[in-house]
């Protein structure tokens, strides 16, 4: 599959809207939010609980449509990608580092991590190669054979960044990447996450409710309320 232009927008939303429900149990989750994300650039979006951020992200990831607006995904509108297109985007072109892990069970951590290399069509030699060295660099390479749920919460989430950023994904999306680990992991993860922004020319769009990220950020977003309410370009 043909790599998107390095500095391209990578994701472009205009004036969209998310409503959840109806008649008298509606919730405006988004509101008239507008923003860009380009490769080689790392994006924050800070915001209290409830704000919208998780809503935005599964926009982005064309898993939900919105209410209104559009929203273009590496150049295209999302709209106009079959279910089919958008499932091999979601496979192929974005790593996802959700709360939820979202590691199978079943699968040990090497397998977990290199699943999509498999999908992409790589051996299972090539494939096992790869997971170690990504392994080793975020220091879990120990575990490499075992199952998560043998795993505390913070080595969980590295297996889910290393699968995330496995594939060489165009789009990074991170939901809360930190908040399960104390900080010094967390740092570690995030300055992971910069240098593959930086060297592969990613774009990686994380959510968060904590401030120590801001220093590892090109631009940070403020939502409140589902609004986007400063930005500081
Ligand atoms: N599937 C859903 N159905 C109804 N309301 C939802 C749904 N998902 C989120 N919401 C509501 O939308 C708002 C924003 O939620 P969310 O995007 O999860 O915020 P954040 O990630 O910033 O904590 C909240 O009021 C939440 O209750
Ligand atoms: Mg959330």
């Amino acid at each position: 599959m043909k790599t998107f232009e390095n500095n391209s927008r990578v994701v472009e939303l205009t004036d969209v809207s998310k409503i959840f429900g109806s008649n008298e149990h509606k919730t405006s989750a988004i509101k008239h939010v507008s923003l860009h994300a380009s490769s080689g650039e790392l994006l924050l979006l800070l915001g209290p609980s409830g704000s919208g951020k998780t809503t935005l992200l599964t926009l982005i990831a064309g898993l939900l449509e919105p209410t209104s607006g559009t929203i273009s995904l590496f150049g295209r509108n999302i709209e106009s990608y079959s279910a089919k297109e958008l499932q091999e985007i979601r496979a192929l072109r974005i790593g996802f580092v959700f709360q939820t892990f979202l590691l199978i069970d079943s699968l040990t951590v090497a397998e977990n991590v290199g699943i999509v290399l498999r999908f992409a069509g790589k051996t299972k030699k090539e494939s096992r190669r790869q997971v170690i060295r990504l392994l080793r660099q975020l220091h879990i390479d120990h575990l490499a054979n075992t199952f998560p749920q043998t795993l505390s919460q913070g080595e969980k989430q590295r297996v889910a960044v290393a699968r995330a950023i496995a594939n060489g994904a165009e789009l990074i999306i991170a939901d809360e990447p930190t908040g399960s680990l104390e900080s010094k992991q967390g740092f570690e993860i995030i300055q992971l996450l910069k240098t593959y922004s930086k060297e592969e020319k990613r774009c990686v769009i994380i959510v968060s409710h904590d401030l120590r990220i801001t220093e590892f950020a090109d631009r940070i977003l403020r939502m409140e309320d589902g609004k986007l309410i400063q930005s500081n370009e």
